[in-house]
């Protein structure tokens, strides 16, 4: 069996995996270069890059920096394809979103929030431009507005589904009976949401699925089913060229499968996380004080937020998991050994080719 490309607008990936954004500091230049190295598209994260102490326009001007020093290392360790992810509901993602473009990233990757301004902050078409959805309503309502407003339609689609990693598009409610969403339930209504945009617009809306993806066998489900390629985070966290800690990528190896919980972010959605001694202790102080000078999250009601959530990842990031949070994938018990880029994306091929 060949391998089959992913063309996303003017990009062409020579496998069919795109490594998923992961804040804070998850996917940074080290991970997203090395995927694209193999061929794949590597995503930069471009959430909680500010240093937390600082005033809001401090804040924003060090995580400006920080993307942009990211991308530059990113560019300097790969000629393969680069990403970034932005979320939504960062109170300065369109200073970030203009700042990546401005350095030349080719594909911006958006949840947490709906892109319905998006084609007017990135008029240029060789910028490819790629939502994050979770049900063909959402699919059908971005394509609707973007044609409607702008004559234009997006480039591709990440249909994230209940089992992902991070925040998730679905209701705590939904995600007790995560079958009722599966990809397998969820691709074909996407399929056909977006036909019509499709024919309009004469082009393929590529629809790349994510979110409890785990070996070769599960891609090539997924490509079975009509998507164009799947998106990975979780395997790709125990990769020595992950860019988080060694104490984070430790806490995946450890933890069980009844460690893996739904939480309630602060950002307003649900997320997964490990069930670790930070949230063990959240649960019994019920709140922790937060000094929040800089408003990183417009969702985020810091009057009764329970925690700081950048803080929270930030502490993980560093080392400090007994103060952090750890978001995970559904899957992320099953991982049990620490790999690197180059070995996991020859096993999922290999595993995809005798699939
Ligand atoms: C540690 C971690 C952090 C994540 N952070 C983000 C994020 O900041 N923005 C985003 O769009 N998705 C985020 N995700 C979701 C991933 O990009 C990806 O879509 C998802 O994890 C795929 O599911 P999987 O982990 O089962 O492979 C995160 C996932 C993980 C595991």
């Amino acid at each position: 069996m060949k391998i089959p490309k992913l063309q996303i607008g003017s990009l062409s990936a020579n496998i069919p995996i795109v490594q998923g954004g992961m804040g804070v500091r998850v996917s940074l230049a080290s991970l997203a270069s090395a995927v694209a190295n193999e061929g794949g598209i590597g995503t930069i994260s471009s959430i909680g890059l500010g240093d937390l102490e600082d005033s809001k326009q401090e804040y924003e001007r060090i995580s400006r920096e920080a993307l942009i020093t990211e991308i530059r290392k990113a560019r300097s360790m790969t000629d393969g394809h680069l990403a970034v992810n932005f979320m939504g509901v960062l109170s300065n993602v369109n200073d970030l979103i203009k700042t990546s473009i401005q350095e030349g990233i080719k594909m911006i990757v958006f949840g947490a929030g709906l892109p319905t301004k998006l084609p007017a902050l990135v008029p240029d078409p060789s910028v490819n431009l790629v939502p994050i959805i979770s049900s063909a309503r959402v699919a059908e309502f971005i394509l609707r507005t973007w044609d409607k407003r702008y004559e234009r339609t997006t480039d591709g689609l990440i249909l994230e589904g209940p089992l992902a990693g991070g925040h998730l598009g679905f209701s705590a409610e939904q995600l007790e009976h995560p079958e009722d969403y599966s990809l397998e339930k969820l691709l074909p209504e996407v399929l056909e949401a977006i036909k019509s945009y499709e024919d309009k617009y004469g082009k393929k809306i590529p629809v790349i699925t994510g979110g409890g993806i785990y070996n070769g066998k599960d891609i090539a489900r997924m490509l079975y089913l009509g998507a164009s390629g799947v998106q990975m985070g979780t395997r790709f966290v125990c990769t020595e060229e992950c860019d988080v800690s060694q104490q984070f990528k430790q806490a995946y190896l450890e933890a069980k499968e009844k460690d893996i919980v739904i939480i309630k972010s602060p950002v307003g959605m649900p997320g997964r996380a490990i069930n670790n001694r930070f949230l063990k202790d959240l649960e019994v102080k019920g709140k922790l004080k937060i000094n929040c000078p800089y408003r990183c999250l417009t969702a985020c009601k810091v009057k009764t937020a329970r925690y700081c959530i950048a803080l929270a990842l930030v502490n993980s990031y560093f080392g400090d998991v007994d103060h952090g949070l750890i978001f995970c994938g559904q899957n992320a018990y099953r991982v049990d050994k620490i790999t690197t880029v180059k070995e996991l994306i020859q096993e999922l091929l290999w595993e995809l080719k005798e699939a």
